[in-house]
């Protein structure tokens, strides 16, 4: 094979973190070529989470036909491919084991590169696929999902440092769980965020957190209690005050109070983030998001309000790159790989978050 053929320009990108089993490939523009996403919903739906050993089943059964889809919608072969990469941190272990044992196989038997991509790096560089040039660092970073919430600083795609998270349940996790408590099915974001829509986000006053005056951490499990006594009642109380009866105008109401109180605990952190940045001479060029929870329709609004009054570039991934797929992991493996980051096949299957 020749020297210019090894060059890293098709990379074949695996995903199998959670319940999503993707496949993708992303040219060295950042196309994407093709991206395939066996989604796992149904079968979690009746336990309302998701269960680690189905997953990883699943993902064992499904991994080799959702490569061969990903390839075939790209119009390629293995041979054109020029790595390997696979999000090998953090997520279900179980999981994790089944993309990167599929990844490694396919390096080693191609003898090509294979490149390890933290999942939640990754979510920062969907919104870049597909898009055109533009200037982006030093960008402020925010990954909302169902496992993680976190803000970022980042002055190049190898370096991002961690500002800040939830110290509790992450912002998808929540959302999740205020479904539940308004009896929606389950996967709960999408549907609470339809139901918001017809509610009054001012009819129920829900505790917006901010933690400490400088923490750029976040925390939502006193909202999702909030909205439970709310919804609920307050249990153990001396002279009960019943909640007002949970039909579907309260259950809408209660949707848009908690999508609206959850958005702005987010928005918070970003002032002050960009806030802290300043005092230390930093001047963000863009907000860099990504993770399911960027598919929230308020959240998205709010990010462009926020990002307009700052006079930063709003990165926001399109719908289908939100939530849990192999392109961003292809993708941010293209810079990984041009700034010299390739792994080895001792490369780890990790269940916890890196930096
Ligand atoms: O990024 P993702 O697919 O998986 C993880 O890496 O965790 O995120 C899934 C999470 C779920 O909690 C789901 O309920 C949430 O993203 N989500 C939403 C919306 N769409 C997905 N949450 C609120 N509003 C949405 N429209
Ligand atoms: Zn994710």
């Amino acid at each position: 094979m020749s020297a210019r053929s090894r060059e890293p320009m098709l990379i074949l990108g695996l995903e199998t973190s959670c319940d999503e089993t993707a496949a993708a490939v992303v040219d060295a523009n950042r196309r994407v070529l093709s991206s395939v996403v066996a989604s796992q919903t149904d079968l979690h739906a009746e336990y309302a989470g998701v269960v680690p050993e189905i997953a990883s089943r699943a993902h064992a059964e499904r991994i080799l036909p959702v490569v061969r889809e990903a390839l075939a919608q790209a119009g390629i072969g293995l041979g054109m491919l020029s790595a390997i990469a696979v999000g090998h941190r953090p997520g279900l272990i179980g999981s994790l084991v089944v993309g990167v044992s599929a990844a490694k196989a396919l390096a080693w038997s191609l003898s090509l590169p294979l490149v390890g991509v933290d999942h939640v790096h990754a979510h920062l560089y969907a919104g870049s696929l597909d898009a055109a040039d533009a200037p982006l660092f030093p960008a402020l970073g925010l990954v909302v999902s169902g496992g993680h919430t976190s803000l970022y600083e980042l002055s190049g795609w190898l370096s991002p440092r961690r500002l800040g998270g939830t110290i509790d349940d992450a912002l998808g996790e929540a959302y999740d769980k205020a479904a539940a408590i308004l009896d929606l099915p389950f996967p709960g974001g999408p549907n609470l965020d339809r139901l918001a829509a017809t509610g009054d986000d001012l009819a129920v006053d829900l505790p917006i957190s901010r933690l400490a005056k400088d923490s750029l951490d976040f925390s939502f499990s006193g909202l999702k209690t909030a909205l439970l006594y709310a919804a609920k009642g307050v249990p153990g109380e001396r002279a009960p005050t019943p909640p007002p009866p949970l039909d579907d105008r309260r259950r809408a109401d209660l949707a848009a109070s908690f999508q609206r109180a959850a958005s702005r605990a987010i928005i918070i952190k970003l002032e002050r983030a960009v806030e802290h940045a300043s005092q230390r001479g930093v001047r963000y060029a863009s907000l860099l998001t990504g993770g399911g929870v960027t598919a929230n329709s308020r959240l998205r609004a709010e990010l462009a309000s926020f990002t307009s009054a700052h006079g930063l570039r709003l990165v926001l991934p399109p719908m289908h790159l939100c939530v849990d797929n192999a392109a961003m992991i292809a993708g941010l493996a293209h810079e990984l790989l041009r700034g010299g980051a390739a792994g080895d096949l001792l490369l780890r299957a990790v269940p916890t978050a890196g930096v």
